[in-house]
C-alpha cells in the first residue's frame, strides 16, 4: 500500500476514487501480469524513449531524465536475470515496472507516467515486440527458402509423377515440385514485410485515448525507437489492433503451405510412395510397433496449423463490435499473438532444419512415373504433331493405355507394331517423346518443368531473396 492510496488495499495505481479494495477474484481475473511479462523488455525500451523525449521537450529535467533511465536499466537487469518479483496486484508489466521504479528513485518514478496512458504503452510495446518478432521469423522463412532452393538444383534433373487428384497425370522433375512450395513461401514473405510496414507505425503519445496536454514531439519518440512514424490518430493508435490480425491471417496462410507440404512430405517417406528419406533425427519410433518410423516433424507441424488459423479466428471476433477506443478486450490479443508467434518460428525452424536433409529416393521415383502411364499426354501431342485431331489422339492414346493395362506394360515398354493396332501414323521416333527423360525436356519454357527450366528458376529465385529489404 502507498501513501497516494486513499484507502488501506485498494490499487496504488489508480486506488485513489476507490472506497474498497478490488475483490480478491476480480483481482486475479482482470491481471495480465502472467503473461504479459512477456513484453517487459519493450516496456522499458519505451519508457526510456518516453523520458528522454519529456526531458528534450522541457517537462522533466534531465536529472529527472537521467535518474529514470538508470532506474529502467537496473530493473532491465533483475528481469534479465530472473531477480524480479511480479505481483498481480501490480495488474499488468507496466504497473509492475513502474512500481519497481518508484521503490528504486522515489518520487521521481512516478513522473515518468506524465503525458502517457497505459493505452499508448500498451499498444506501443506489442508492436515493439512484434516487430522484434517478425525479424525473426524472417530469418527462418529465408533460410528455408535457401534450402529450398538448393535442393530443388540439386534435384533438377530428378524424374517423378506430377500428380493432378493424387493420381499419376505428367512426369515433373523434383526440383519443379520444391520450387513451387519456394513460390508459396516467396509470397509469405512479401505479405509478411507488407504487414511489418503497418506494425511500425508508433501509438505513443495517443495517451489514453485523446492525446495529451503536455508539449510532446512525437517524431523524437518515434525515431529513438525506430518506428516509421507517430500513427495519426489518438482514437486509432490505441485500439487498433488488426496489425496483429494480419500478422495471424500472414501465418495462417504460411501454416496452410506448410502443412500441404508437410502432407507430402508423410505420402512420400510411407513405403507406398517410397520417393523420400528423413534422416532418423527428424523421425520417432513406436513403442508397441519396432519397425515404425514415424515423420513426427512434418506431421506436427500439419496439427499445429489449426491452432493458428483458431487464433486468427479467435483475434478476427476480439475486435469486432468493439467501439473506440480502447476497451479492456484489447488485454486479450497477447496470448493468440503470443502462440502464433512461437507457433510459427518453431515450424520454420523444424522446416528449415529437415528440408536440406531430405534424400530423393530417385530410382523409386523414377520407377513410379514410368508405371503410371505418365507420358500418354506426350503420345497425344506427337500424334497431332502428325496431323491427328486432338480428341481422335486422345482416343487413339487411351486404347493404348487400355492396351498396356492388360498387358501390364508402359507406353515406352510397346513394341512398334503393338503401337501401331492403334495408330499408323506412328513411327520409331516415337520413343523419344515416350520416356520420362524426353518428356520432362520437351516442356522447356519459363515455368516449365525441363531440367535447364528449373535451373534457371532457381536462380532467379535466388536474386530474388537477395534483392530484399533485411531487417535482421
Ligand atoms: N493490461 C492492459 C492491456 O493489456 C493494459 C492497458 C490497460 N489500460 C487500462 N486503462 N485498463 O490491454
Amino acid at each position: 500500500m502507498s501513501s497516494s492510496s486513499s484507502n488501506p488495499g485498494t490499487n496504488q495505481s489508480w486506488g485513489g476514487r476507490f472506497s474498497e479494495p478490488t475483490d480478491a477474484f476480480v483481482e486475479r481475473f482482470t491481471a495480465s501480469v502472467d503473461f504479459d511479462q512477456r513484453l517487459a523488455l519493450q516496456d522499458i525500451q519505451g519508457s526510456v524513449a518516453h523520458a528522454t523525449m519529456l526531458a528534450r521537450v522541457g517537462v522533466l529535467t534531465d536529472t529527472e531524465r537521467d535518474a529514470i533511465i538508470a532506474g529502467l536499466d537496473e530493473i532491465r537487469g533483475e528481469i534479465q536475470r530472473g531477480e524480479f518479483q511480479w505481483s498481480v496486484q501490480l495488474e499488468d508489466v507496466h504497473m509492475n515496472i513502474e512500481a519497481r521504479l518508484t521503490e528504486k528513485i522515489g518520487i521521481t518514478g512516478k513522473k515518468l507516467h506524465t503525458g502517457r496512458s497505459r493505452n499508448d504503452q500498451v499498444a506501443t510495446d506489442i508492436r515493439l515486440f512484434l516487430r522484434d518478432e517478425i525479424d525473426v521469423v524472417e530469418a527462418e522463412l529465408k533460410r528455408l527458402r535457401e534450402g529450398l532452393i538448393a535442393l530443388a538444383e540439386r534435384e533438377a534433373d530428378t524424374i517423378m509423377p506430377g500428380f493432378t487428384h493424387l493420381q499419376t497425370a505428367q512426369p515433373v522433375t523434383f526440383g519443379h515440385h520444391l520450387l513451387a512450395w519456394q513460390e508459396m513461401l516467396a509470397r509469405d514473405h512479401e505479405r509478411l514485410l507488407d504487414c511489418r510496414k503497418r506494425v511500425n507505425v508508433m501509438p505513443l503519445g495517443a495517451a489514453a485515448l485523446a492525446g495529451t496536454t503536455y508539449p510532446i514531439d512525437r517524431h523524437v519518440t518515434a525515431e529513438l525507437l525506430g518506428f516509421e512514424r507517430p500513427a495519426e490518430n489518438s482514437l486509432d493508435a490505441v485500439s487498433d489492433r488488426d496489425f496483429a490480425i494480419e500478422f495471424a491471417s500472414f501465418a495462417s496462410i504460411l501454416l496452410m503451405h506448410l502443412s500441404r507440404m508437410s502432407e507430402e512430405l508423410v505420402l512420400w517417406t510411407s513405403a507406398q510412395f517410397d520417393f523420400i528419406d528423413l534422416p532418423d533425427r527428424f523421425c520417432t519410433g513406436s513403442s508397441i510397433m519396432p519397425q515404425k518410423k514415424n515423420p513426427d516433424v512434418p506431421e506436427l507441424v500439419r496439427g499445429k496449423t489449426g491452432r493458428v488459423y483458431g487464433h486468427l479466428m479467435g483475434l478476427l471476433t476480439l475486435m469486432k463490435s468493439q467501439p473506440l477506443a480502447y476497451n479492456k478486450d484489447n488485454q486479450e490479443d497477447k496470448e493468440p499473438l503470443f502462440d502464433t508467434l512461437d507457433t510459427v518460428r518453431d515450424c520454420l525452424k523444424a522446416f528449415a532444419d529437415m528440408v536440406p536433409a531430405i534424400e530423393a529416393r530417385k530410382a523409386s521415383m523414377y520407377e513410379a512415373a514410368r508405371r503410371g502411364f505418365s507420358t500418354a499426354t506426350d503420345l497425344a501431342d506427337y500424334l497431332v504433331r502428325r496431323g491427328v485431331a486432338f480428341r481422335d489422339a486422345h482416343e487413339i492414346v487411351g486404347q493404348s493405355v487400355a492396351f498396356g493395362l492388360r498387358e501390364g506394360k508402359d507406353l515406352s515398354e510397346m513394341t512398334l507394331d503393338e503401337l501401331h493396332q492403334f495408330s499408323n501414323v506412328i513411327e520409331a521416333d516415337v520413343f523419344d517423346v515416350l520416356t520420362l527423360e524426353g518428356s520432362v525436356a520437351a516442356r522447356n519454357h519459363i515455368g516449365g518443368t525441363a531440367p535447364d527450366q528449373v535451373r534457371a528458376a532457381a536462380q532467379r529465385a535466388r536474386d530474388a531473396l537477395a534483392a530484399l529489404e533485411q531487417h535482421s
